[in-house]
């Protein structure tokens, strides 16, 4: 499978971020790219409360809840 095959999954994690796997590229509203960790999950921010957006920083942990279904 190459890159280009490789799925990208995004999970819903209960109480916390959004769980990134896959080949992506996040960019700010300018288009620039943020580094990324290569070949690792990224968690992006879903409560607002993150000091790293948009980043996951543990902040959730403060309170957010949601545990969505599909
Ligand atoms: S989801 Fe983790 S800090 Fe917002």
């Amino acid at each position: 499978m190459t890159m280009a095959e490789t799925p990208v999954t995004i999970k819903v994690m209960d109480n916390g971020p959004y769980v990134v796997e896959g080949p992506i590229t996040i960019l700010d509203a300018q288009g620039n790219a943020f580094a990324l960790p290569q070949g690792r999950a990224v968690a992006l921010c879903r409560c607002g409360m993150s000091t790293t957006k948009p980043f996951c920083s543990g902040a959730h942990r403060n309170g957010f809840q949601d545990a969505s279904r599909a």
